[in-house]
């Protein structure tokens, strides 16, 4: 068979000398997951926020949610930059994230510990995803998650702040 007739793989032939693409686009997805996740329930606790804490809560979750968006948008070009497909269906996106609904809707104290717990355990989750790109010589990647990570723990104090 000649070349000309042998199967082109399904992505973009990429070599900007990255280590492991494959490794580190699944970490990317992963924290695309949970920042779309986050998205969706800080919106939502935006919505239904209620009680003395209702003003704080509400612009606090309007701040992040707006990061958040951006964030994901951002995450999502630099796995095609990588040249993988982003996430297309959203049941993917619940599957690869750690972010949980409640059962119920929570009272604003909940809310906020509720949020302020995810922040943490995204920022946990994309430490070792750095560790992944550090390793495959991928400063790009390992840049967007350490900026990611500095967001995510500074929302959880400003939660755990309000909380108190
Ligand atoms: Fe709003």
């Amino acid at each position: 068979m000649s070349d000309a007739l042998k199967a082109v793989p399904h992505k973009d032939r990429i070599d900007t000398g990255v280590i492991d693409v494959t490794a580190i686009s699944k970490g990317l997805v992963e924290s695309l997951a949970d920042t779309y996740r986050l998205l969706f329930k800080s919106h939502a606790y935006h919505w239904n926020v209620e009680g003395p804490l209702f003003h704080s809560i509400h612009v606090l979750t309007e701040a992040q949610y707006t990061d958040l968006f951006t964030a994901a948008d951002d995450l999502a070009e630099r796995i095609r930059a990588l040249g993988q497909l982003a996430p297309f269906q959203l049941a993917a996106i619940t599957k690869a994230s750690v972010v949980r609904d409640l059962d119920r809707l929570p009272s604003a104290q909940e809310m906020v510990e509720d949020l302020a717990a995810d922040h943490e355990a995204i920022a946990k989750r994309m430490r070792a995803v750095i560790a992944t790109a550090d390793e495959g010589e991928d400063p790009v990647t390992a840049d967007l998650l350490t900026g990611r990570c500095a967001f995510h723990e500074k929302a959880a104090w400003m939660l755990r702040a309000t909380a108190k």
